[in-house]
């Protein structure tokens, strides 16, 4: 699966499945289950390395897991997210790292925010790395955006990740990921740039979707010391391994394969799981 024929993909209207992924065992898995992208997401800051956000993550673990997927998959398309503080101090910068990633296996690599990186963004397409901009709920910015909140809500606050949708398009990205946002914004956004729109909180009307692995098997509970009772996943979140088993098909394979199929036969998400 390439670049060309995830875009191809979403012109001829079937949607994209994209899955977080951090080791080679389970881009097999998912491989297998028919999932067309693999996100070596910076959530492993929490999946993986249990701590509160994703600002912790290094380099050298993104480096590490993007390895260990590529070794398991051969058809997956790969996108891997450049950590916190690896891309926004200067394009060159932001250049090496991002080659580093492609080194380790990556196809594309993923970074947040809009019209402050469509600089970079230039730099890295102009130098041949394919890049998907990441916006709206952005994780690395948790903390300026007051936590886990929607975006987009306002007027002028859909306004303006619209038009960062539009330049990071015009900039050249090959996908826009739009993280917690208001199904309406996601549809207009989809239907006004030219590249596929990949969603998590962002409604059906997205190109593709993309979830978490744990939050897909329902397996992430919080930090350690947090009681899993008193967690509460986010809305956009469907535990497909419960599903899977109330079906009499309990696997982690067939809890993988139902989410590919709930997403090209746009069973999910729904409007219980959108803003
Ligand atoms: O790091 C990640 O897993 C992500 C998804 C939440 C889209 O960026």
């Amino acid at each position: 699966m390439n670049l060309v024929e995830l875009q191809q993909m979403a012109t001829a209207g079937e949607k994209i499945a994209m899955l977080t992924c951090y080791d080679a065992t389970f881009a097999k898995l998912s491989e297998a289950a028919g999932v067309d992208i693999l996100l070596v997401g910076d959530s492993l800051g929490m999946v993986l390395q249990g701590a509160e956000n994703t600002l912790q993550v290094t380099m050298q673990d993104m480096v590490y897991h993007t390895k260990a997927v590529a070794a398991g998959t051969i058809n997956c398309f790969i996108i891997s997210d450049m950590p916190y503080g690896s891309y926004e101090h200067n394009e060159k910068q932001a250049y090496e790292n991002a080659l580093q990633l492609i080194d380790a296996g990556a196809h594309m690599v993923k970074l947040e925010g809009g019209g402050s990186m469509v600089n970079t963004v230039h730099y890295l397409v102009e130098r041949g790395i394919t890049v998907c901009a990441h916006l709206g709920f952005t994780p690395q910015s948790v903390q300026q955006l007051g936590g886990y909140r929607i975006q987009g809500k306002t007027d002028e606050s859909a306004r303006q990740i619209l038009q960062d949708a539009t330049a990071m398009s015009e900039a050249g990205v090959g996908f826009v990921l739009l993280e917690m946002v208001p199904a309406s914004l996601a549809k207009q956004i989809t239907e006004n740039i030219k590249i596929p729109t990949i969603g998590i909180g962002a409604g059906v009307d997205c190109s593709g979707q993309v979830l978490v692995l744990q939050d897909l098997l329902g397996i992430y509970t919080g930090v350690a010391g947090k009681k899993p009772r008193d967690f509460k996943s986010p809305r956009f979140v469907r535990n497909f391994l419960k599903d899977s088993a109330n079906n009499g098909t309990a696997s982690i394979q067939a809890a993988v394969a139902a989410y590919v199929t709930a997403v090209k036969n746009k069973s999910f998400p729904t409007i219980e799981h959108s803003y």
